[in-house]
């Protein structure tokens, strides 16, 4: 019986080792452990022992117990906390199913992109609201009222006097109203036209620029634009200033870039120009500096308005604006 004691030991540590799941272990448990288990059996029929040798007897068995009862729970923690296999119908092999992580708009990236490239060239990046009044979206920029300059942005009225802001420069006036000279900034954000083509869309980005100090210089506009282009798209890319009017710049140009999509041949995007407009620019009129109380004899500087959408289309290949706001992620997880 003593024997037979060690082999109950050793047969059962050899058995618990070779399970597979919780299930064989909890099998296993009760084949030795269970009402009618081996080892249960075993200290049953001590009392058929003669007397001499039950306390022996009883003492082993009972310590077998306890040893295979730990190793029992030990190997059932195991399989729960590896998940076992085949016990719950899980088979981990499998790979495993990624949560959908979130990540940037194309428009938001390159929007940062853009960021990036004038803070390294020195620039502050500024805020301002998208529901804007009257005053600073037109007025203060030297639109008067009723002047027929207003009618190159089709604007979205909230009131008479309040407008969803038609483009970003009313941050020019919001800038120099809080800051003395010399201002280096760009202002990122969203603005709003009753437009939509393939190259227009009613809600669109744009950065603003704004460089107001002593002795600057249209040659100073066109150095900070070419390398500004050069840097988003490459040294070989062609831009070209073009002679244009805004009511607050003097002079103003805008700047096209070889349409990507044709090489400059003319195809429907850039409308058979070979060109495609990214910005608007030109020198502070003279009249914004008196609106902010700014010491025109003294102080010269340019401003320029971007469009973010036209330089992801350009930089990306896009023919049609509208695809960014569509909301069709086989289209957007490209980027
Ligand atoms: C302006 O908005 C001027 N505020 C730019 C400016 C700033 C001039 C500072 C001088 C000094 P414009 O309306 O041309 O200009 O628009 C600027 C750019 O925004 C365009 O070159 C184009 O890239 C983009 N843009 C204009 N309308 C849309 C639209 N509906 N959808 C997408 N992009 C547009
Ligand atoms: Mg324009």
């Amino acid at each position: 019986m003593e024997n037979n004691l060690d082999q109950i030991h050793q047969n059962g540590l050899a058995e618990i080792e070779a399970t597979e799941n919780s299930n064989d272990i909890q099998d296993l448990a009760v084949r030795y452990l269970g009402r009618k288990g081996i080892l249960t059996q075993y200290l049953r029929n001590i009392s058929k022992l003669p007397a001499e040798q039950r306390p022996a007897a009883g003492k082993k068995a009972n310590e077998i117990k306890t040893i295979l009862d730990k190793a029992f729970k030990r190997a059932a923690e195991k399989f729960a906390s590896a998940g076992s296999a085949k016990d719950d119908g899980i088979d981990v092999s499998l790979p495993g199913r990624a949560a959908p992580a979130g990540y940037l708009h194309p428009i938001t990236q390159i929007n940062n992109q853009m960021c990036d490239i004038f803070s390294s060239l020195g620039f502050d990046i500024a805020e301002g609201p998208e529901v804007e009044s009257d005053y600073y979206n037109f007025e203060a920029l030297n639109f008067p009222k009723d002047h027929p300059a207003r009618d190159m942005q089709d604007t979205f009225f909230v009131s008479e006097d309040v407008v969803l802001r038609t483009h970003t420069s009313p941050l020019q006036i919001r800038i120099m109203e809080k800051h003395p000279p010399p201002v280096r900034i760009v202002c990122p954000g969203k603005v709003y036209r009753c437009d939509s083509d393939l190259t227009h869309t009613p809600m669109f980005h744009q950065v603003e620029g704004l460089l107001v100090d002593e002795n600057i210089s249209f040659g100073d506009l066109k150095g900070v634009l070419t390398t500004f282009v050069h840097q988003m798209f490459d040294e070989q890319t062609s831009l070209r200033f073009r002679p244009s009017f805004f009511p607050f710049t003097e002079p103003s140009a805008e700047v096209d870039i070889l349409c990507v999509m044709c090489r400059g041949k003319g195809c429907r995007v850039c409308s058979h120009t070979g060109w495609i407009e990214i910005l608007g620019s030109g020198m502070v009129h003279p009249a914004l500096y008196e609106n902010v109380g700014y010491d025109a004899d003294r102080y010269t500087g340019f401003a320029f308005g971007m469009g973010v959408e036209r330089i992801a289309m350009l930089k990306y290949g896009i023919d049609d604006i509208r695809k960014f706001f569509d909301n069709d992620m086989r289209f957007l997880e490209q980027f």
